[in-house]
This record gives C-alpha cells, structure tokens and sequence, in this order.
C-alpha cells in the first residue's frame, strides 16, 4: 500500500508510481531537484518526492480554481484551516452548506471555496464532486459520511505540509503555459505531467482536454529540453501522438473497484529509466 501524504483524495492520483520516479530521479543524477507538475491534483506524489528529500522544492500547479484553492489554503494558512476542520463537525448539514458554496460561488472568500471542496473531497463518493455523499443524504449506507474524514490523520497530513511551505510552489496556470516556462534545459528541474485522461478525464475532473489540447501539449513538451516524463491512460490517440518517443506501458489496479487500467508513461529524450523499470513489474495499486 502506498503512502499517502495529501489531504485529498483523487481519482487517478499517482502516489503509487512513487518508486518508479524516486528511482528515475535518482538514475538520472537529479536528487534534490526542483520537481514541477503542471497537472498536481492531489499531489501525493509530489509531497512524497518532497518530504523523502528526491526533490528540493516543488511546484504543484493545477488551473481547477477548487484545486488550487484548496492548495493555496493547505500551504499558506495551514493553521486556519486546521481550527476549520477541528472546529467543523462532519454533518449532511455542512456538506449542503459546502454544496451550496460550490453551486453558487458568487460573494464566497477563497478561503471558504477551499474548505468547501476539501469538505466535498472527503465525504463524497471516490472523493468525485459530483460524486454524491458517502452513505446517502439520509445516511441509511454501509458507510456513513465520515468514512473518509478522520480529522487527526488529516490535520497531521496539513501541518506536516505546514512545515515544509517554504519548499513548496502553488499556481494556477493552465500545463501548457507552465511548460512553456520550462523551455530552457535546466539540469536541476524536472517535471511530471499527468494530464487528464484521454478517455475518461472529463468524468473525473472539472477541466478536461479536448483532441486539440492533448495535440497542442505534444507539440509544446516535444519541443523542451528540460527533462520530462509523462503519464496517460493508454490509448492509440496517445501513442500516435508521442510516436517519436520512448513509452512504456504499465498496469494500474484501483483499489475500489479492482478493476486494473492501461496506462502508459512516455519519456523525454535526455531521461535513462532502464534501471527504474523494475518497479513497474507488478499492477501498482492507485
Ligand atoms: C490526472 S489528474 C492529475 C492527478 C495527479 N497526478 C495526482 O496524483 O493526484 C489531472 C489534473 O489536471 C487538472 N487540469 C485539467 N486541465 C488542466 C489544464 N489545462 N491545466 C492545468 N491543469 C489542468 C485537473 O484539475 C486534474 O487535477
């Protein structure tokens, strides 16, 4: 089972490739480097990368204005909403009210969009938005709302991350410009992108690439020299797109369903991963 340090729960989430990219980072002479994603998510991966000293700072980026939200709130007020979660008890009423704030944004702070996705993330169904409450509004489920919410476990996971602000960068730009920021090769920085699926990415996240974004982020990451590795589910549109780099594919089992996905990761040019790929033998599971 992997480690999970991030306070979300996120379909699709990448902490299981873990000893795959410490590996790749450590084969590739890159440890402490400055580690970006442009599509972060819930940036499991990236805090492990992070806390286990594989990467000196990072930089986690995603333009879902919930997301980052919530990322903004987590690194430079931890302490508020800590007392936030401490203070908040974990009812159907709260998630209406939490509901509410997302449906109808208009007047709400940032820091109130933060804890209302957070809050949404936690007690929804696969931590999906649009997933419905775990055990149903009237709570007559197996599992009742607060099954994912255990409030000491993620007041740890926010205050470790807390310490660790200085070392951590949050943005909201769409992938592609932050690539762009990357065109320049820079021996110590080096960055995951794992854009939305190709098949089933707009039924997970709020922002999804159509046929011409995926094209258009080929054609950018082609064109750096910074190095890179990237992750999709696999898919010819894919592999047509990135025929002129090296893949590999590996296997996924998530964990709620069993059900095992194919997923491929593709490589820049400067990257070696022949050592790396062992830890990819086995279904990781997600
Ligand atoms: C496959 S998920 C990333 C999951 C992440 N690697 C993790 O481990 O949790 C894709 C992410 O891309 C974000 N996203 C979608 N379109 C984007 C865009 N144009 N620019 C930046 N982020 C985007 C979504 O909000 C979603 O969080």
């Amino acid at each position: 089972m992997s480690i999970a340090h991030s306070p979300l729960r996120y379909p699709g989430g990448k902490n299981c490739i873990f000893s795959f990219v410490s590996c790749l980072i450590a084969e590739n002479d890159m440890l402490g480097c400055k580690y970006i994603e442009p599509y972060a998510g819930g940036a499991g991966l990236a805090l492990r990368l992070l806390y286990e000293e594989f990467a000196e700072s990072i930089v986690i980026n995603d333009l879902d204005p919930l997301v980052h939200a919530f990322w903004c709130t987590c690194v430079n007020e931890p302490g508020k909403l800590i007392e936030w979660i401490k203070e908040t008890p974990v009812t159907v009423s709260i998630w209406k009210q939490c509901k509410e704030i997302i449906r109808n944004p208009e007047g709400a702070s940032p820091f109130e969009m933060a804890v209302s996705f957070f809050f949404l993330n936690r007690t929804n169904v696969s931590g999906v938005l649009s997933g419905g409450i775990i055990g149903g509004v009237n709570q007559t489920g197996k599992y009742k709302i607060d099954a994912r919410y255990n409030k000491a476990a993620l007041i740890q996971k926010i205050e470790k991350i807390g310490r660790f602000s200085s070392r951590i960068e949050v943005s909201k730009l769409d992938g592609i410009k932050l690539v762009e920021k990357y065109k320049k090769y820079r021996a110590d920085t080096f960055l995951y992108l794992d854009p939305p699926y190709y098949e089933k990415g707009s039924n997970l996240y709020l922002n999804a690439y159509k046929d011409a974004d995926h094209t258009r982020l080929s054609e950018y990451v082609s064109t750096l020299s910074t190095p890179w590795l990237l992750s999709y589910d696999n898919h010819s549109f894919i592999i047509d797109l990135y025929n002129a780099f090296e893949k590999r594919a590996y296997k996924l089992q998530h964990s709620t369903s069993n059900k095992i996905g194919d997923e491929v990761l593709i490589f820049s040019r400067k990257i070696s991963f022949d050592k790396s790929l062992a830890m990819l033998r086995e279904p990781l599971i997600i």
